[in-house]
């Protein structure tokens, strides 16, 4: 047995890097909307000292180009799709959920519950989840934010709502500064706050999550080396993410792969399962 490794949603294009999703156990495709989105106007990416920024603002094509154009060339390629879904209201959510029920081209519905670059649902993650655990026998993970004053406890009501598995975390709301101007250097002036400094924030967010439900957890934030992963399995993840490292090392699913099976081994363990939650006792 070993860890499943996929991409954060947004953090890579199977379509135009095949070789890339090639490497992992299954690709998770951009935020899903129920009309196509042009997203926010640019500077939509700016790079901090520890990390990058993103104010993207789920572009893409809406459900029905997905269905029709997106998910068939998906499928092509064999790959095991998670499909992020997005929406400004539960039954936006419940809509495309709707839509995706039953297909078998279809592995999990990943309920994007955190996008710092839209103005969120107006419901609680809890409502949203039960909205589309009425519609769709498919299973469903719900990314939650690390701004959640409370994690443990949202993870607790998206679970009762009927949530299968956690993926956490989405990017933390942040702002970069042009050093010569001092405007903001993204047009919609924040954005998503993503790589090495999210780490700390998803170990913590994990390990709570962990301690309060017993559902499968997708770790996800800072990931570049197997030593990380190994840490966020320890927190209490089965499955990890890889974000914005995938940006800057297309290479990175099979080292981190390899760096992950050496790091266990070199503890005495074979499968680098048999840390998790060590952590948490
Ligand atoms: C350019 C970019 C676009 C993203 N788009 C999405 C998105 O559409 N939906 C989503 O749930 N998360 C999105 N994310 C968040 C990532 O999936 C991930 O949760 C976050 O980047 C933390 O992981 P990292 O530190 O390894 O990058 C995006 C991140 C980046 C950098």
């Amino acid at each position: 047995m070993s860890v499943p490794l996929l991409n954060g949603s947004g953090c890579l294009d199977a379509l135009t890097a095949p070789g890339v999703a090639a490497q992992l156990d299954a690709f998770v495709t951009k935020t899903i909307t129920p009309e196509s989105r042009e997203g926010n106007p640019p500077v939509r990416i700016a790079e901090t000292e520890a990390g990058m920024l993103n104010s993207i603002g789920l572009q893409g094509p809406g459900i029905d180009a997905f269905l029709t154009e997106t998910l068939p060339r998906l499928a092509a390629q064999r790959l095991r799709v998670w499909v992020s879904v997005g929406g400004f209201s539960a039954s936006d959510y419940a809509d495309i959920c709707e839509r995706l029920d039953g297909r078998d081209d279809v592995d999990v519905v990943e309920l994007n519950l955190s996008c710092p670059n839209v103005d969120e649902a107006p419901e609680s993650a809890a409502e949203i989840v039960a909205a589309c655990r009425g519609r769709t026998k498919a299973r469903l993970y719900a990314k939650l934010s690390p701004a959640n004053s409370d994690i443990a406890e949202s993870a607790r009501a998206v679970v009762a709502a009927g949530a299968d598995g956690l993926t956490l975390i989405n990017t933390l709301r942040g702002m970069a500064l042009d050093p010569a101007t001092l405007k903001p250097k993204l047009a919609r002036g924040f954005g998503g706050y993503s790589g090495p400094a999210l780490k700390p924030v998803a170990l913590a967010c994990v390990s709570a999550c962990a301690r309060a439900v017993n559902v499968p957890i997708v770790g996800l934030g800072g990931v570049q080396s197997g030593q990380d992963a190994l840490e966020l399995i320890a927190a209490g993840a089965s499955v990890v993410s890889l974000g914005t490292i995938l940006f800057t090392d297309p290479a990175a699913p099979g080292r981190i792969r390899a760096e992950l099976k050496s790091e266990a081994t070199a503890r005495g363990h074979r499968d680098p399962l048999e840390v998790r939650g060590v952590a948490n006792s």
